[in-house]
C-alpha cells in the first residue's frame, strides 16, 4: 500500500546542491508552520527556528560546520534551537520567584533532562519541516555539524544559555531530477525494529547485516567496514570536536 505521503517519505533523499530558484515566502510559511504543527512536550513548543539569510552567517556556517560548500549555496537555511529560555524568561515575568518562595516549591533551572526534551521537540520539528518541503518539491539536509563550535554559534547567533543549536536544515529545489538517483540503502528491518527486549547483535548477525556495504577502498589503512568507519567517522576530527561543544554546552546549561 502506497498513499501519497508514504511515497513522499520513502523517496526523500538528501539534496546537497540546489538549483538557483528562490523559495517563496508562502512555501517558506507552509514549511515552517508544518514544523510548529508536530508534536511537542507538554505543547511547551521548547524550540526556536531562526532563518539564516544572511550570506555573510551562511558563509561563516560553511567553515564552522566542518567545510561544507553547499551551506552557503542554500535558498533556505534554518537553524533549530533547543529552546527552555523563552518559558525561564515567562517564568520571571510570570513572577515565579515569590510563588515559589511562598508554595515552599523547588527553585530549578533547566537541566540536562530539559535539553535533552527539547532537543526532542526540535529535531522532531525539523523532521516535520523536511518531509513538508518534500511534499512540495523541495528537497533537504540536515547539518548536523552545527552541533560543534558551540561557543562560534552561540556568538554568531546571540544565543543566550538555555538554548542550544541542535541541528539546521538546508532547503533547495533540485537542479535535475534527483529522484531518478538511487536511494541510499537501509540495514534489514530485523537489525532495527525488536519485539519487547533489545536484542544484541554478534558477528553472525553482523556478516549479514553489513554484507552490502563493503567498499573497493577503505579508509586509512582499514580492512573491513567496522574499521573503515571506526576512523573516518567515529575517532574522526569533527566527533571529537562535536563532543567538546556539545559537552561544554551541557556544563552551560545545568550550572
Ligand atoms: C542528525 C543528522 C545529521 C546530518 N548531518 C549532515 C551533515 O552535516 N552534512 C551532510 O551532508 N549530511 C548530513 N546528514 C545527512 C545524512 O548524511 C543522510 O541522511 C544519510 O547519508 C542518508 O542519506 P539519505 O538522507 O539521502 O537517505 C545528516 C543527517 C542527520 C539525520
Amino acid at each position: 500500500m502506497m498513499n501519497e505521503t508514504l511515497k513522499i517519505i520513502n523517496n526523500r533523499r538528501s539534496l546537497r546542491s540546489y538549483s538557483e530558484k528562490a523559495i517563496s515566502d508562502e512555501f517558506k510559511d507552509l514549511i515552517i508552520n508544518s514544523a510548529m504543527r508536530s508534536p511537542t512536550a507538554g505543547n511547551m513548543m521548547l524550540y526556536s527556528i531562526i532563518e539564516v539569510d544572511h550570506q555573510v552567517i551562511k558563509k561563516k556556517l560553511v567553515k564552522s560546520c566542518d567545510n561544507q560548500p553547499f551551506i552557503a549555496k542554500a535558498p533556505l537555511v534554518l537553524l533549530f534551537l533547543a529552546d527552555y529560555q523563552r518559558w525561564m524568561d515567562y517564568f520571571a515575568v510570570s513572577d515565579v520567584e515569590s510563588y515559589h518562595i511562598r508554595e515552599k516549591l523547588p527553585d530549578r533551572t533547566p537541566k540536562e533532562g530539559d535539553l535533552l526534551l527539547a532537543c526532542c521537540d526540535a529535531l522532531i520539528a525539523a523532521q516535520t519541516a523536511v518531509i513538508a518541503a518534500e511534499s512540495i518539491g523541495i528537497g533537504s539536509c540536515y547539518i548536523g555539524d552545527i552541533m560543534e563550535n558551540y561557543e562560534f554559534h552561540k556568538d554568531l547567533f546571540n544565543l543566550p544559555k538555555h538554548t542550544f543549536p541542535v541541528t539546521m536544515l538546508c532547503f533547495g529545489y533540485p537542479k535535475e531530477n534527483y529522484h531518478s538517483k538511487e536511494l541510499k540503502p537501509r540495514f534489514p528491518q530485523q537489525y532495527i525494529h525488536f519485539k519487547n527486549q533489545y536484542k544484541r547483535l554478534n558477528k553472525v548477525d553482523f556478516d549479514e547485516m553489513y554484507k552490502d556495504r563493503e567498499l573497493k577502498h577503505y579508509h586509512a589503512n582499514a580492512t573491513n567496514f567496522g574499521q573503515h568507519m571506526y576512523s573516518k567517522k567515529f575517532v574522526a576530527d569533527f566527533t571529537i570536536e562535536m563532543t567538546r561543544s556539545v559537552r561544554k554546552a551541557i556544563e552551560e546549561w545545568s550550572l
